[in-house]
């Protein structure tokens, strides 16, 4: 187990654990060569309809981690969305994902916002069932992009 769960808390990343954040990105495939994830993470926590937040275990925890987990979320005035959901990959299965999950939806929520989306990468099939689990539904829109 990761530890006292009780006194598990879900709170802002702080600044100095930005970089622990990238890193637990990056082992949990969610980085690509073209973002840059620890500007990505400054930018969600200096804007004012963003943040990223994060699982930080209690005080008497044995959890070696600083981080027991994070997601970003921000909206738009009209829908929210959440980003680098991640759990490391040895606490994963306790309920972490799904209470950061639900703590974005709160944090939405206290925003007036009545939508979350997410995105998933196709070649990610594991983790439909995850958001299935959780309430989520595949949307009839196709997402388009391009680089700026
Ligand atoms: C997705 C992720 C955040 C889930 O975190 P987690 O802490 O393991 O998830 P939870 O323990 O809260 O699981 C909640 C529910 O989903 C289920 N679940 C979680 N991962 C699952 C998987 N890969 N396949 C099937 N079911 C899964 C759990 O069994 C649980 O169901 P239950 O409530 O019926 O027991 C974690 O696997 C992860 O970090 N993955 C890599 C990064 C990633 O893909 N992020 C999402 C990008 S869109």
């Amino acid at each position: 187990m990761s530890g006292d769960t009780a006194a598990q808390q879900i709170v802002v990343l702080p600044r100095d654990l930005v970089p622990t954040a990238a890193a637990l990105w990056h082992e949990a495939g969610l980085t690509r060569p073209w973002n840059d994830p620890e500007a990505d993470c400054l930018r969600a926590l200096d804007g004012e309809e963003s943040t990223v937040l994060c699982l930080r275990p209690g005080g008497e925890s044995s959890s070696p981690e600083e981080l027991l987990g994070t997601v970003m979320v921000g909206h738009d005035g009209h829908r929210g969305w959440i980003y680098y959901l991640a759990v490391p990959v040895t606490l994963r299965g306790q309920g972490i994902g799904e209470r950061l999950v639900r703590a974005a939806e709160t944090w939405l929520q206290e925003r007036g916002i009545p939508k979350l989306m997410l995105m998933v990468r196709r070649e990610n099939t594991t983790v439909r069932e995850f958001y299935d689990r959780l309430g989520y539904s595949e949307q009839e829109v196709v997402t388009l992009g391009r680089f700026l």
